[in-house]
């Protein structure tokens, strides 16, 4: 686990070990598949990222979960990332796959992302995404897994609706076995609110199960986190 002083020095490894990891699979693939996470802790890394110099045209993103909102909601994932990085970027060489979501239509908006996934990753039976990232809610949620949510047992699936009870609101996201498919899986965490929650996701009693703790169905995930977000002894 990398632990970092500031969101800002995490943010700032994140954005060179991204440049790596996206120059070495161009190199080896001639694609980089990422897919993105949401909410406040990335936009740091987001827009270091549109200060790089990365060969565009072979990055491919996509989003690891949304709200049930347009693009144009302050609360669209798919907007932060917009404002953050990607209107920063050659319009000429940008591959943005935004979920396409039509807030009365939960189901259909899954299944044509789905399906715009499976088109992305034919021939395989996962999304071989050379990144994901993701973030971790203080409930120890991941993407738009939520604890005790239906989604977190919809593994023959990759990218679902998900009613979430507690915010009376759908959410989109990639299931568990979409994300572990995923060459490298990085948690970004930051934030003393995350504390209890990031020491229940790495405890190794058997007792914290993956449905209250989503976050454990991550397999192997690297860690950036910032110190404050680690339970001192
Ligand atoms: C979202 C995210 C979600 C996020 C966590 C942490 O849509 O909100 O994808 O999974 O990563 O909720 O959010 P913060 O970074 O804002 O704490």
């Amino acid at each position: 686990m990398q632990v970092f002083e500031s969101l800002d020095e995490l943010s700032n490894a994140a954005a060179d070990a991204f440049c790596k990891a996206a120059k070495e699979a161009i190199e080896q693939r001639g694609v980089f598949r990422v897919t993105l996470s949401g909410g406040s802790t990335p936009k740091r890394l987001y827009e270091l990222l549109a200060t790089k110099e990365l060969p565009w045209q072979n990055i491919e993103f996509y989003w690891g979960d949304e709200r049930n909102v347009t693009e144009d909601n302050l609360d669209s994932n798919y907007r932060m990332v917009r404002e953050a990085l990607l209107s920063h970027l050659p319009a000429d060489s940008l591959h943005a796959f935004p979920v396409p979501v039509d807030p009365d239509n939960p189901a259909a908006t899954a299944e044509a992302y789905e399906k715009t996934l499976r088109e992305t990753f034919a021939g395989s039976d996962v999304p071989t995404w050379d990144l994901a990232l993701l973030g971790m809610g203080d409930d120890a949620h991941t993407a738009s897994l939520f604890p005790e949510t239906k989604a977190i047992e919809q593994n023959d699936r990759w990218f679902v609706e998900n009613w979430v009870p507690k915010m009376k609101t759908y959410r989109y996201t990639l299931t568990a076995p979409a994300i572990n498919s995923a060459r490298q899986r990085w948690f970004l965490i930051g934030g003393s609110n995350k504390r209890q929650a990031l020491a229940s996701v790495r405890s190794s009693a058997s007792d914290l199960p993956a449905a209250l703790f989503p976050s454990r169905l991550i397999e192997s995930p690297t860690w950036f986190v910032t110190r404050d977000a680690v339970a001192t002894a």
